[in-house]
């Protein structure tokens, strides 16, 4: 009995599930934070770019070339990684239900459960240097294979969204001693949410 309770649990669950996508609203992607603590730098401060092609059609933007960070960390810092996200509503950014957050970055680059890997590193194809360095050392190369990104909130239950958001992405470095590092990297990505036929 309690098996069948579940499965339809499940089952419904299942059917109220939403998928969302973020429609951008910069042609530039990235937007500098607007609540980031003094001696916050923004993420094409960190990361160069210029190497990186990428062209947004629809929907869907194509990503492919180089970035090269630009961060000057030590070896054994600590990189904390977070992520929100937030609703605009009568003229204020509110925060939502929707955030993430890891103390240690480096170590699950590459894990595959996580959303950044299924987005981002997973088609960075120097794993084994980019692993080893991360985002920590200056002129780390992280080379992408061709890649088609779309901004996606999968598996929404109990909540509508609709209107503008924010994903607010900051990183935070530490060092041994578990010291802030001077500077942190924080950028948002601005959009229209749209739920996606099935
Ligand atoms: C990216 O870097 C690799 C290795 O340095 C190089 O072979 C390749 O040509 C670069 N690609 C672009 C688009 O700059």
């Amino acid at each position: 009995m309690w098996k069948i309770l579940f499965l339809i649990h499940v089952g419904l669950a299942g059917i109220w599930a939403t998928d969302y996508e973020l429609l951008l609203e910069d042609p530039d992607i990235f937007t500098p934070c607007t609540e980031a603590p003094p001696g916050t730098i923004f993420i094409r401060d960190a990361i160069n770019f210029d190497q990186l092609k990428v062209e947004q059609e629809a929907d869907t933007i194509h990503i492919s070339g180089n970035a090269t960070t630009t961060w000057d960390l030590q070896p054994n810092d600590r990189i904390a990684a977070k992520f929100a996200l937030f609703h605009h509503q009568r003229g204020n950014w509110e925060p939502t239900v929707f955030t993430m957050a890891t103390k240690d970055f480096c170590p699950m680059m590459y894990d595959k459960d996580q959303y950044w890997f299924k987005y981002w590193t997973s088609f960075i194809t120097n794993r084994e240097d980019v692993e080893q360095h991360c985002i920590k050392k200056l002129g780390t190369t992280l080379i992408h294979e061709p890649f088609d990104l779309r901004l996606m909130l999968k598996n929404i239950r109990g909540a509508t969204l609709s209107g503008r958001y924010k994903t607010v992405i900051s990183f935070e470095a530490f060092d041994e001693r578990n010291v802030p590092r001077p500077h942190g990297v924080c950028f948002e990505i601005r959009g229209e949410a749209e739920k996606i036929k099935k």
